[in-house]
């Protein structure tokens, strides 16, 4: 897959779809050329190259008025050598300079990927599946060497890019900006896609118009964050969810990122993802590695979905990893939203009690268990339970849990520390401030410096003491709050640029070992809801709570945007109690159960409390996310219908060949006497006969037919004076069962 053509120093990624064209300049400098669709093997490419001589311009040698960084577009640009937009790399030497002249020195092909050390990536399994090219560079003043690193898979049409730094020099360097991806884009009549919002409404799809600068969105929360998620694309004006030219950015990163959109004088579009270097300094001592996060890069010709399904099925397959990428995931129930803080044992085993009679597999207790935690204000850090209301601990608690025929699953929040707690008043030293001044708290809580080993250590030895002696299935990874005051304790001034990092890496730490311990064990992902749901942690928890904002409705929006990257299976989604906690909203428990299962699927409230025809319908959803949770997790996910762009939800979930699928169709405000609708479906295949089934329509149809004219939507309140059916409420949503009729 990777073509070199050594005369030329021209080197051609290339699966079956993509293509990916980088070169050496004569300076030495590796130069971009092309990404996107598939071009030909063998061709030569180096005529791509555009450059001219432009007034007001700085060449880089004398006598030469054509090159000039400032033209030609490249691949891991620097600042400071005739190129004036924001460089991919800045380093600092003892010398004060920030200019850094890489020089070309060679290159490598690998069959398969290295793993990145302490930081997640995708990966191969079998031979053949991806290969990648390493360009070595190295700056001769400093004596510092940077490794580019491109893999290109077989099956997916993606790149994953990381730049690795080594000091081979006698001197300490300073990265100060070490970004994972950088890309130079010919034109930028592109539109920019980003999943941005807040707590409780995290990752709504927000398009806009590239300009002339800069358009970027970040985190300096040292978390990915509520508010931006490590995701950018670019699309073209026309470009819709199911045709059109589309590239997806995703960095695997769980902490400060920036992802940049930058708009030359010259029309050309730098595209640049890492670290954010804002806050960032890294000490390169004499000998030492740096290696950045990775990013992965898509193309796809079939519009926002298409891009959506090659990170799907890239991240599904090959980033999310062990036991449980290729289980089935357990039903559960989750207690939070059911008692809070407030709770006995009894209390918990009633409740699942009645959870097992739905069919409910795994029960989770939330926050609250562990030491003197009856509130907010206290117990994180002490991670033992909480015997006045377990008083036979989690052990016993698991074991009768267990005995009622279920699983056991936990939540911590291993990165935080109540001042009300044996751990703070043991080591205040432990949490994250800066000497001198107040730390800031959120949730009444600190955060505990994971940058600092022996802190990590300690946390690890409390888990690891629980997840040994209880039997724990499950744990749900909860952080609520940013960092702030960032300085760590343990480290000298001129490493303090480096916590934030740090603090991620020590993160990352804890979940190996946990995995390495406990291969079992399945991790959730939380961070007050979404505020760490990327593809960082995918690496380490395979699924993540969406948010904490549980409303079927807001969820219908909420999950909409996460699907532009993440896969169904990763997208913890409940079934809460109504009117909704965070809303106030009342909605069905059908429509409920409709947005629910179409992600990791569970419950948060107290079963004992719904009605008699309430818990035949969560039976029902129960026994249907068991049949259909294969195709759920391994299906093509197609999104039809945009809940940020009208009055109607919809998508589809489509075994890959093309067998079955089911459709959600949810219509937020009722309408009267509107007109038909139908919904053409995707994946389908055209010769194939489907019967469809929906709780009041049943009827056959061929594939080409349902794809073309559509399925044709049961709605009492088209073209229908509103009867009262169940079909005719603010609010509704319907699923669709489109199956292949076997033919004898
Ligand atoms: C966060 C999580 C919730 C719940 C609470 C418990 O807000 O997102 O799901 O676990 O913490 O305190």
């Amino acid at each position: 897959m990777i073509i070199v053509n050594e005369k030329e120093h021209v080197f051609h990624l290339r699966n079956e779809r993509i293509s990916y064209l980088l070169y050496i300049m004569e300076s030495g400098q590796p130069g971009h050329l092309y990404f996107g669709k598939a071009l030909q093997p063998g061709g030569s490419y180096l005529h791509m190259v555009e450059k001219a001589h432009r007034p007001m311009s700085t060449y880089i040698k004398e006598g030469d008025l054509y090159t000039s960084y400032e033209h030609l577009r490249q691949e891991y640009p620097c600042y400071g050598t005739s190129d004036y937009r924001y460089p991919a790399m800045e380093i600092l030497g003892r010398d004060g300079s920030r200019i850094c002249k890489p020089q070309y020195q060679g290159y490598a092909v690998i069959h398969g990927k290295k793993p990145l050390p302490g930081l997640p990536a995708t990966y191969t399994e079998e031979e053949g599946e991806a290969d990648t090219l390493e360009i070595y560079m190295n700056d001769p003043l400093r004596d510092l060497e940077f490794i580019l690193s491109y893999t290109i898979f077989r099956d997916v049409d993606a790149l994953a890019r990381s730049v690795s730094f080594i000091n081979r020099g006698n001197e300490v360097l300073f990265l100060n900006r070490a970004m994972s991806l950088s890309l130079d884009m010919p034109d930028m009549d592109y539109q920019t896609v980003q999943l941005s919002g807040s707590w409780a409404r995290e990752r709504a799809v927000r398009i806009r118009d590239l300009e002339p600068g800069i358009t970027a969105i970040c985190s300096m929360r040292g978390n990915s964050s509520h508010q931006h998620n490590p995701f950018l694309a670019l699309k073209r004006k026309n470009t819709n969810e199911q045709s059109g030219d589309v590239f997806g950015f995703s960095l695997l990163y769980s902490g400060n990122f920036l992802a940049q959109a930058e708009a030359d004088n010259y029309q050309v579009l730098r595209i640049m993802l890492g670290i954010n270097p804002f806050g960032f300094q890294w000490k390169l001592e004499p000998g030492e590695t740096f290696v950045t996060p990775e990013a992965v890069m898509v193309y796809s010709a079939e519009g926002l979905n298409g891009m959506s399904r090659q990170f799907h099925r890239l991240f599904r397959n090959r980033l999310v990893r062990g036991y449980w990428r290729d289980r089935e995931r357990p039903v559960l129930i989750n207690n939070w939203e059911a008692t809070q803080f407030d709770y006995t044992q009894q209390d918990l085993l009633q409740f699942a009690e009645k959870a097992k009679e739905c069919g409910i597999e795994l029960f989770v207790l939330d926050d609250g268990w562990f030491g003197a935690r009856n509130d907010d204000r206290r117990g994180l850090g002490d991670w033992r339970a909480n015997r006045e209301k377990l008083p036979e601990g989690i052990e016993g608690l698991a074991q009768k849990i267990e005995a009622l025929g279920m699983k056991f699953g936990l939540w911590f929040e291993p990165e935080m520390v109540n001042k009300d707690s044996d751990l703070f008043r043991a080591h205040p030293d432990y949490i994250i401030r800066t000497p001198g001044r107040t730390a800031s708290h959120g949730r009444n809580q600190f955060v505990l410096d994971f940058s600092r080993k022996e802190v990590v250590d300690a946390i690890y030895r409390q888990l690891y003491e629980l997840l040994s002696n209880a039997s724990i299935s499950y744990i749900k990874w909860d952080m609520n709050r940013s960092i702030s005051e960032c300085y760590s304790a343990a480290y000298p001034a001129d490493r303090q640029g480096e916590i934030f990092h740090r603090y991620i890496l020590g993160v990352y730490d804890l979940h190996e070992r946990l995995i390495r311990d406990f291969p079992q064990l399945l991790i959730e992902s939380c961070a007050s809801g979404g505020g760490r749901f990327d593809a960082g942690m995918l690496y380490y928890a395979p699924q993540g709570w969406v948010s904490d904002d549980t409303d079927a409705i807001e969820r219908t929006k909420i999950q909409y945007g996460t699907s532009f990257v993440y896969p169904l299976s990763s997208m913890g989604a409940h079934v809460s109690a109504c009117p909704n906690e965070q809303i106030g909203r009342t909605t069905s428990i059908a429509t409920r159960g409709n947005a629910a299962l179409t992600g990791a699927f569970g419950y948060e409230l107290d079963l004992n409390k719904l009605s008699e025809e309430e818990i035949r319908t969560v039976k029902k959803q129960v026994a249907f996310y068991k049949e259909n949770r294969s195709l759920l997790a391994q299906g093509d996910f197609y999104r039809l219908l945009s809940p940020f762009e009208g009055n109607f939800a919809a998508w589809e979930i489509c075994q890959p060949d093309g067998s079955r699928a089911l459709v959600t169709v949810t219509r937020i405000l009722s309408e009267v006497n509107g007109p038909y609708r139908r919904l053409p479906l995707r994946g389908l295949l055209p010769d194939q006969s489907y019967h469809i089934q929906s709780p009041h329509l049943s009827y056959d149809a061929y594939g080409d037919e349902l794809m073309q004219f559509g399925l044709m939507l049961e709605d009492r309140s088209a073209g229908q004076v509103t009867d009262g059916g169940d079909t005719c409420h603010d609010f509704c949503s319907l699923l669709y069962e489109i199956t292949a009729i076997q033919t004898v």
